[in-house]
């Protein structure tokens, strides 16, 4: 028997998202699922009734029915006492859940025996989970439409224009905070032609914000910013106040400042004060992305647009949802994703298979049983990064402030290159005169190779990986000088028909590995390119 999806409407107020959409639904007919939508669950995103019958779905006539057939639900925002109670014990629920900070709901959701994945607890530093990650496709949604409410409220143009009339300057928009929100605003605010500033406390940031557009405006105060997982931390006294400083001045500038600046599980860090959104002008904008965390403007609130002291300040706490359609698609195909994770079988089945590091995490409660938090997940090596400063000083004084560490490492270097000198004058001694010159080239080959990999970006592994095993392809040349011995060979430096016909089966493998390493790492290249 398959196993049936079912996809409720959602009840929360003024969410006009849903779970799947007909594209997505016939994915889950093809993976073997019956699937059952509730009359209605498109209609605000423009899906109809028909769309997913088309596309193979049935329709349930009621949310009882719904919850009534489905063993999987696939939801939008984290289910109402009332959905809850309509839930069968055994149901497996995929939606958003936000468990940190919904303690009450988790208890619930254990008490009535679910099974509950929480889209928002995805280990998101596993590159494989990417193409389930939610949180990044909804918050890049709303960073482009966080520069469309605000060109909405904003009385002018965001490029610069000559025209008969007289001259008339791009508009100036500061973003704050650059991570997958920021830099979706600073990208859609660049390509309207404004002049984009942004600030993040994560100076790694710099280069993607210069990459979209924009210009990383940085905090004279030198404080390491990451607070892990490419997530931010709170930050020094000594930093806010140097940030404040600088928020002030452009706050001053800009037309346009978009917030979007959060730490995991703390409010959002306040770094618009009143006073600066009385120094704007008058018909300036602030469009304030994390007002449901409590907002990083003193003035904004929650769920409205507001004119202070002639600043329109936007505190929408649905701008996902108010590009329905764009975001149910991108949310329906993270579901997919995870889906197809689920049923590897492609049966029609689920299978919450905890070996899996992006499911563990995921997985909040099984089978009534509260599993959350989920133990990190197993990550690739990769480089250490450099430990945060301990006592955080200011930017001149800091300049010089490591080497402690060097003479051990040092020493370490020195043992190694005196074993390594042992070794090789053992080699010289006793070995063929041959043998040396092969291991020299070896040893060689080994030191640039280890020299090459540790210096490339993680994020280039995979890239530098197939080159490599383009390169390796050397062997070819094994495989031609088998092919045709060297000149002046006599028959009896010729090959025998068996090597011959290795040589040639070496050399067409040998081929398609170097040509499709090639073509691979050009393709992957191609994906870093904008
Ligand atoms: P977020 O929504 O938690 O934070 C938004 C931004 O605000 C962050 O860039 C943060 O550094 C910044 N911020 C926090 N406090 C600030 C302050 N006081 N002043 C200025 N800026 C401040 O983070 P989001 O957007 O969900 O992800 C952040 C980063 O996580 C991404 O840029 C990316 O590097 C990383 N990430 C990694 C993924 C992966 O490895 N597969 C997937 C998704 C995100």
């Amino acid at each position: 028997m398959p196993t049936t999806i079912g996809v409720p409407r959602e009840t929360y107020a003024g969410e006009k998202r849903v779970a799947t959409v007909p594209e997505v639904v016939e994915k889950l007919v093809k993976l073997g699922f019956d699937v059952c939508v509730e009359t209605g669950a498109g209609d605000a995103a423009n899906f109809s009734d028909d769309a997913y019958q088309a596309a193979g779905a049935r329709i349930a006539g009621s949310a009882s029915g719904l919850y009534d057939a489905a063993e999987v639900v696939l939801k939008v925002r984290a289910p109402t006492t009332d959905e809850l109670a309509l839930m069968k014990p055994g149901t497996t629920l995929i939606s958003f859940i936000w468990p940190a900070q919904n303690p009450e709901l988790m208890q619930v959701l254990a008490e009535r025996k679910l099974t509950v994945l929480a889209m928002d607890a995805l280990p998101r530093q596993l590159s494989r989970a990417q193409k389930m990650d939610s949180l990044t496709s909804m918050a890049s949604i709303s960073g482009y439409r966080a520069v469309i409410e605000a060109a909405n409220a904003f009385g002018r143009f965001f490029n610069g224009q000559v025209t008969a009339a007289g001259k008339i300057p791009p508009a100036r928009v500061f973003i704050a905070g650059a991570g997958v929100a920021g830099l979706s605003a600073i990208g859609t605010a660049a390509n309207l032609g404004a002049i984009v500033r942004a600030n993040d406390t994560r100076a790694e940031v710099a280069d993607q914000v210069t990459s979209l557009g924009g210009e990383f405006v940085k905090v004279d105060y030198e404080e390491e910013g990451s607070g892990g997982g490419g997530y931010a931390k709170v930050m020094s006294e000594g930093f806010q106040q140097a940030q404040r400083e600088m928020y002030a001045r452009e706050a001053k500038d800009a037309d346009i400042i978009i917030t979007t600046a959060l730490i995991p599980g703390k409010p959002a860090p306040r770094l618009i004060t009143a006073e600066m959104v009385r120094s704007m002008k008058p018909g300036s904008v602030i469009v304030d992305m994390a007002a449901e965390q409590g907002g990083n403007c003193e003035l904004t609130e929650p769920g409205e647009a507001v004119v202070k002291h002639g600043v329109t300040i936007i505190g929408y706490t649905d701008l996902a949802s108010r590009l329905a359609k764009q975001a149910s698609t991108l949310y329906a195909t993270n579901l997919l994703r995870l889906t197809e994770d689920l049923c590897k079988t492609k049966d029609g089945t689920i299978d919450v298979n905890f070996e899996d590091d992006a499911i563990r995490g995921l997985t909040v409660v099984k089978e009534g049983e509260v599993t959350w938090p989920a133990p990190p997940p197993k990550l690739p090596a990769a480089p250490q990064a450099k430990p945060a400063a301990a006592a955080p000083a200011p930017a001149k004084k800091a300049a010089h402030g490591h080497g402690g560490a060097e003479p051990a490492s040092a020493k370490g270097l020195a043992v190694l290159f005196g074993v390594g000198a042992l070794l090789f004058w053992l080699v010289g001694a006793f070995a063929p005169a041959s043998f040396l010159s092969h291991f020299t080239v070896f040893v060689l080959a080994c030191f640039v190779g280890y020299m090459v990999i540790w210096n490339v970006t993680p994020s280039l592994h995979t890239p530098l990986m197939s080159v490599t095993n383009a390169i390796s392809s050397i062997i070819a040349i094994g495989a031609l000088v088998q092919i045709a011995p060297p000149l002046g060979a006599g028959a009896e430096g010729r090959p025998g028909t068996l090597i011959l016909a290795l040589a040639v089966v070496a050399l067409a493998l040998t081929a398609i590995n170097m040509f499709g390493g090639f073509a691979v790492t050009r393709r992957m290249l191609a994906m870093f390119r904008k």
